[in-house]
């Protein structure tokens, strides 16, 4: 069995025995793993029927609320007097932290197999408020959360986060009386809230305590700050906001002093909103976030061609291709590897444009052509990818963070490169010389992934982002 299926897996007693198991190590402080880097923080409570112990973490995921949920404001009600801030990031990926689709497809699937018993996992990050607050409950459902729990990683998630206390699975402590925190000199005082200057808000780990996620069995999935540590980027003092919340100058709140240095808040990444829910964005807003998401996604890599030796008819052609991770800061990809493709297509042409060579072509499904394939399974033996790969215990590829036992990564550290060399065949009458193109490729999403989830109409508005190319051509000698 090369694949999981969209439907609920089989739950045979090995699985169930196995889920408690590595739960209870999980919560003894250790793992079948091998040594997990961090403790994922996970305790267990009442089992329930089905033998699923509720996963319970003083800080991120507590049996009582720590917070009260109407102590949380609405990013709305800054509108008024922080109108930029706001409508930045009601464009951002940070308000549909709870409405994205794909995020809402799997919590689903997860909360059928376990239950409900594990459904503060995922949204402790998406919705710390939410989960502190008791708002989300096992079994819940997303109609039945409040605004504030729907607004994700909202204004409050962040502007309250009064000390980090892990750099990963939501390690923030959220004060709810607190002041709001922030960076500024002698911000003027305002009747609506108190404003304090907090340190931490200016740094990497005050993202990585999101950012860094580990299961509940102790595997490592998303470790951006972990990487950061290791990067030229963290020994020039430079955070992930350098990046991610570019600078300008302005006003902080209108009416306010003109300031140097302000933040973005539109958290530029890889991808805007899209699918059921997501903001309509008007023409102008649209192109602008493409534009700054096509500058970071082209900011990412470089790609080279070595210069090949002339082919010869009915031999093989080396083509050696190196890929520079141009980032500082962490590897490429970062984040959620595991759902992303980035990828080298690369085209070997003849004289007549006739294709002699390919590899990271896509299937009729739009899927590359590897165990994913529905149509061409395997179909691309040389295919590169940077992506990483889930394995389950029996060792078969996943995408179930929570079936995962194994995390297979390919990413290239900040600042590193790699090269690889494809064996083309060329047939022996081929005519040259032969177009050599070799291109970095990225996308949010596999077809295959959103057919998994029952996504298959968003395919169309996941686009393929090119990060890097490069081209050469080589004389073709007679056999
Ligand atoms: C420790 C905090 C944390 C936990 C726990 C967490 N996430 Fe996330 N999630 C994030 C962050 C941060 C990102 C953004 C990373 C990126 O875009 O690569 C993210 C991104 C995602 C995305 C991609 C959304 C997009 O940008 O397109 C999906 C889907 C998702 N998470 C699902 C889940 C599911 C399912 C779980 C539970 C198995 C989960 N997350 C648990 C923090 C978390
Ligand atoms: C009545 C107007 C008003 C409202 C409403 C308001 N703010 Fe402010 N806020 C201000 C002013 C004024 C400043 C100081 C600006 C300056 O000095 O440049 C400020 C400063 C801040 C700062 C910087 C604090 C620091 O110490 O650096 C943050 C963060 C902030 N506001 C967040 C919010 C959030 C989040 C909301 C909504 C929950 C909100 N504000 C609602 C007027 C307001
Ligand atoms: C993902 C976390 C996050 C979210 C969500 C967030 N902010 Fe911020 N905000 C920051 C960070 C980080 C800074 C910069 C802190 C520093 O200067 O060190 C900042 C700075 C600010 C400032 C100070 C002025 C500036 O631009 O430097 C204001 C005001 C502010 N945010 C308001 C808001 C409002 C209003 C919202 C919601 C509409 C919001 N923020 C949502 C992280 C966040
Ligand atoms: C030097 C600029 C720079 C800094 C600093 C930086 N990043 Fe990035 N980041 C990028 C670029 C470029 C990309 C797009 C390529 C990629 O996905 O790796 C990116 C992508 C991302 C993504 C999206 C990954 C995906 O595919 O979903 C996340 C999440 C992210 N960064 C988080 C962070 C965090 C957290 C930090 C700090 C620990 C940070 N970044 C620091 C440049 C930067
Ligand atoms: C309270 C938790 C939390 C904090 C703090 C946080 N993030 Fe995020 N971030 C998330 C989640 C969850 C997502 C994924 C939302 C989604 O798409 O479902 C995300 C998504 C992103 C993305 C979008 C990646 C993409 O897919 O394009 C970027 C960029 C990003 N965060 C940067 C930052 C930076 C920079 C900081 C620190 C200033 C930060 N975040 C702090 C939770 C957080």
């Amino acid at each position: 069995m090369r694949r999981v299926s969209p439907s609920r897996p089989a739950r045979c007693a090995f699985s169930f025995a196995l889920v408690l198991l590595v739960t209870l190590l999980a919560a003894a402080g250790c793992s079948p793993e091998a040594e997990p880097k961090t403790d994922a923080g996970t305790t267990v409570d009442a089992t329930d029927a089905g033998g699923y112990a509720r996963l319970v973490d003083p800080l991120s995921m507590p049996l009582q609320p720590t917070v009260q949920l109407d102590h949380f404001r609405s990013a709305g009600d800054c509108a008024g007097c922080h109108p930029k801030h706001h409508d930045e990031w009601s464009q951002s990926r940070h308000a549909f932290a709870m409405i994205d689709p794909v995020f809402r497809a799997l919590v689903d699937l997860r909360q059928q197999e376990r239950e409900g018993q594990e459904d503060g996992f995922c949204t402790q990050c998406h919705s710390a408020i939410g989960v502190r607050s008791g708002d989300i409950q096992p079994g819940f459902r997303w109609k039945d959360l409040a605004p504030v729990t729907l607004e994700g990683v909202t204004c409050e998630a962040c502007h309250k986060a009064s000390a980090i206390e892990r750099v990963h699975n939501s390690g923030h402590v959220l004060d709810d009386d607190g002041p709001l925190c922030g960076n500024l000199e002698n911000p003027q005082t305002v009747a609506f809230h108190e404003s304090a200057k907090t340190p931490h808000m200016g740094e990497a780990r005050f993202c990585g305590g999101c950012h860094d996620v580990v299961e509940t069995n102790g595997l490592p999935l998303e470790r951006p700050y972990e990487e950061w540590l290791a990067s030229p980027a963290a020994a020039q003092g430079k955070p992930c906001q350098d990046c991610h919340m570019p600078r300008y100058d302005g006003t902080a709140a209108l009416g306010g002093p003109q300031r140097q240095g302000l933040h973005r808040h539109r958290f530029v990444g890889v991808e805007l909103p899209v699918g059921p829910g997501a903001p309509a964005l008007d023409a102008a807003t649209r192109s602008e976030l493409e534009a700054e998401i096509a500058a970071l996604l082209g900011s990412a890599a470089k790609v080279q061609l070595a210069l090949p030796k002339p082919a010869r008819g009915g031999e093989a052609l080396d083509v050696v291709v190196t890929v520079r991770n141009a980032i500082d800061a962490h590897s490429l990809p970062t984040g959620s590897t595991f759902l992303r493709q980035v990828w080298i297509d690369l085209e070997v042409v003849d004289a007549d444009g006739a294709m002699v060579y390919r590899s990271g072509d896509l299937d009729a499904n739009g899927d590359l052509r590897d165990h994913w394939s529905e149509v061409d399974p395997y179909g691309d033996d040389d295919l590169v990818t940077l992506s990483s790969q889930l394995l389950d215990v029996a060792g078969n590829p996943t995408l179930f963070t929570w079936h995962a036992a194994e995390h297979r990564r390919n990413a290239i550290p900040a600042g590193h490169e790699r090269t690889w060399t494809y064996f083309a065949p060329i047939p022996a009458t081929t005519k040259g010389p032969l177009q050599i193109r070799a291109t970095l490729r990225f996308r949010a999403y596999a077809p295959f992934l959103l057919r998994l989830v029952g996504l298959g109409q968003m395919v169309s508005d996941v686009p393929i982002h090119d990060l890097a190319k490069a081209a050469t051509a080589v004389d073709v000698t007679a056999p």
